[in-house]
């Protein structure tokens, strides 16, 4: 095909092997930062298909200094960063890497539990610092796993894979979410409760919500002051959903016990206080990074994008309404 297609960051080589298969045209980000609005504006111009990040704002400033585009592949299940209704309304398709990361983002919900609640990098520091002078009884004792309260906030497909790891723990699984979820209340017993239930009864909470207006700050100084001051918070969605300045009063005024972030509001900035909290464990958005799943999610953007430019619906397409 002829067409000129723009990734915005390097990939893995099997994603863009499809796409220099299909396209004579495929240009790479060469440095190693996101491209700034002005870089991205500049390389919009002429282009036909983006292959984009999940921090790159795709608008309509985007859209329209790129009048020849034909489709918007993000390299991500969640799209916030996309205009979505402003792409639909120019009748331009976007698509998304949703099911090949649910492994992975599940796995890493679960690590950033585990760490917190065992103190795992501050006995990781401690013991590098040379401070572990042999054992003792009351060393860094953490919280117990086994028979809590485990509460899921978006049971979709994350959301239900890291209930389900919960199985080995003995967990009660309480989840909140639009739908019943016939696979928790099945495999797991698990209950569908409303959001003061989740906030008030769980002992670890972990977040799964695509962000959208409904779901900004839906944690925020409220909901922290009515969790257990045993319980711990963990996010592996977007920022925004917890209203980060009110958690790290939270954490410092010893309201929860912990927290364990994959995200966060300003991305890349944090807030500042949280950098100096002991009951935090901090990751920079890692959910999906590792080899197989980031090979995976360039393959199935790279062929949702050539789908686009055929002038086909693309397998992972979010707005199939372009097509009507
Ligand atoms: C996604 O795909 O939305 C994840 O946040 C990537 O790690």
């Amino acid at each position: 095909m002829d067409y000129k297609v723009y990734v915005t960051r390097r990939i893995p080589e099997a994603g863009l092997d499809v796409l220099r298969r299909e396209c004579r045209n495929v240009q790479v980000n060469p440095t190693n930062h996101s491209l700034s609005c002005k870089e991205l504006l500049d390389m919009a111009a002429g282009v036909n298909g983006i292959l984009c990040m999940l921090n790159d704002p795709i608008d309509s400033t985007l859209m329209d200094a790129a009048p020849d585009l034909k489709g918007i592949a993000n390299y991500a299940v969640g799209y916030n960063n996309i205009d979505v209704a402003e792409a639909t309304r120019r009748g331009i398709p976007v698509s998304n890497t949703p099911g090949v990361l649910t492994d992975a983002t599940a796995d890493l919900a679960w690590a950033l539990l585990m760490a917190v609640a065992r103190r795992i990098v501050e006995s990781d520091s401690l013991t590098r610092r040379g401070d572990f002078k042999g054992w003792a009884p009351m060393l860094l004792l953490g919280s117990e796993i086994v028979g809590r309260t485990l509460g899921i906030a978006g049971a979709g497909r994350i959301g239900t894979a890291m209930a389900l790891r919960s199985k080995g723990f003995n967990m009660d699984v309480l989840y909140y979410s639009r739908r019943r979820s016939e696979i928790l209340d099945v495999e797991l017993g698990a209950r569908k409760v409303d959001k003061d239930k989740l906030i008030e009864e769980s002992d670890f909470i972990s977040l799964h919500l695509p962000l959208t207006e409904e779901t900004r700050h839906f944690i925020s100084a409220d909901e922290l002051r009515r969790m257990k001051r045993t319980a711990f918070l963990i996010n592996t969605s977007r920022g925004p959903i917890i209203d980060e300045a009110a958690l790290v009063d939270a954490l410092r005024a010893g309201q929860i016990a912990g927290a364990g972030l994959d995200v966060y509001e300003g991305e890349p900035e944090l807030h500042p206080g949280l950098v100096g909290l002991r009951n935090v464990v901090l990751a920079p958005h890692i959910g999906s990074a590792t080899v197989e799943t980031r090979t995976k999610m360039s393959v199935m953007a790279a062929e949702n994008l050539v789908s686009m430019l055929k002038g086909e619906r693309a397998q992972n397409c979010v707005n199939p309404q372009v097509f009507e």
